[in-house]
């Protein structure tokens, strides 16, 4: 089963809306993935969207899709939220909530969502949990990736990107067919900024910071689904998806 969806409402916010019709699947389901800078997040968000039918939402692909806009085309908010983000800050919760703010009909959609990137902080995991119980709605599962700062190390540095379709590839475990290019719209594959020694420590402070509160806040709710991030990308999924089958 492959339901991709069109995610440009969400990379690009409005007056952009959907244009893939909802798939209303007899249990939808609405998915954060929590884990460390390169534990696979956008992997796996990548293969639960093509199985359940779900937008995989991420909001580092909004703040890089943003990036390569016009900087006249970005707002203030937005080009201090590229310039934290290419430092490897955390992006404030106020430039952060605003932005889904004006996306909110994508955290309703009745094909449900895999969130990755969102939410980071608890103020953005209450924000969130509020618009949900206002919609009558409530997140499936928390999943947190875990794998030890070594492996993320190798795993990023070997990551490229394609900067159209924004798919993640990695020169060892995900190598594109043709090298260098995208497998879907042949685009010259990048490296990201962010993805640079110095800006990669920060991410993983920032990350350390802001995730155990997070952390603690799912787990008093028993959403969280622990899941070891070893293997390849296709054994972490299959991983994933027993977790989720077995949960509630
Ligand atoms: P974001 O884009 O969310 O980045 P991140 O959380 O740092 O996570 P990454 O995208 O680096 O890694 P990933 O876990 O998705 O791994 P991937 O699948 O690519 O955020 C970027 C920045 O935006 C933040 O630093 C911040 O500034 C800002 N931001 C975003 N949201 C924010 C928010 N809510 N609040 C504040 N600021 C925010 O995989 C990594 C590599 O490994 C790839 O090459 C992949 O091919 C490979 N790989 C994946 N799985 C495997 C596997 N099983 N085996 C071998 N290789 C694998």
């Amino acid at each position: 089963m492959n339901l991709q969806r069109d995610r440009s409402a969400w990379l690009h916010g409005p007056p952009l809306v959907c244009q893939s019709q909802p798939v209303h699947p007899t249990h939808c389901r609405r998915l954060v993935l929590l884990g460390p800078p390169g534990v696979g997040k956008g992997t796996q968000a990548a293969f639960l969207s093509a199985t359940y039918g779900a937008c995989h939402l991420s909001t580092g692909d909004i703040f890089r899709a943003a990036r390569q806009c016009a900087s006249t085309d970005q707002s203030p908010a937005l080009h201090e939220a590229i310039a934290h983000m290419n430092e490897g800050r955390l992006v404030t919760d106020e430039t952060v909530l605003e932005i889904i703010r004006e996306r909110t009909t994508c955290l309703s959609c009745r094909g449900g969502f895999i969130l990755d990137g969102f939410p980071r902080t608890a103020l953005q995991a209450e924000a969130l949990e509020a618009h949900l119980g206002y919609e009558g709605n409530a997140l499936d599962a928390v999943i947190n990736y875990e794998l030890p700062v070594d492996e993320l190390i190798v795993r990023i540095s070997g990551r490229r990107l394609c900067p159209d379709c924004k798919a993640v590839y990695h020169v060892t475990s995900r190598p594109p067919r043709e090298e260098g290019r995208c497998n879907t719209c042949a685009a010259a594959l990048i490296t990201r900024e962010d993805d640079q020694p110095d800006a990669v420590a920060v991410r993983q402070r920032a990350y350390l910071e802001s995730s155990a509160p997070l952390l603690d806040l799912y787990a008093e709710r028993g959403m969280l689904v622990h899941i070891d991030a070893h293997g390849l990308p296709e054994d972490v999924f299959a991983r994933t998806i027993t977790a989720l089958a077995v949960w509630h």
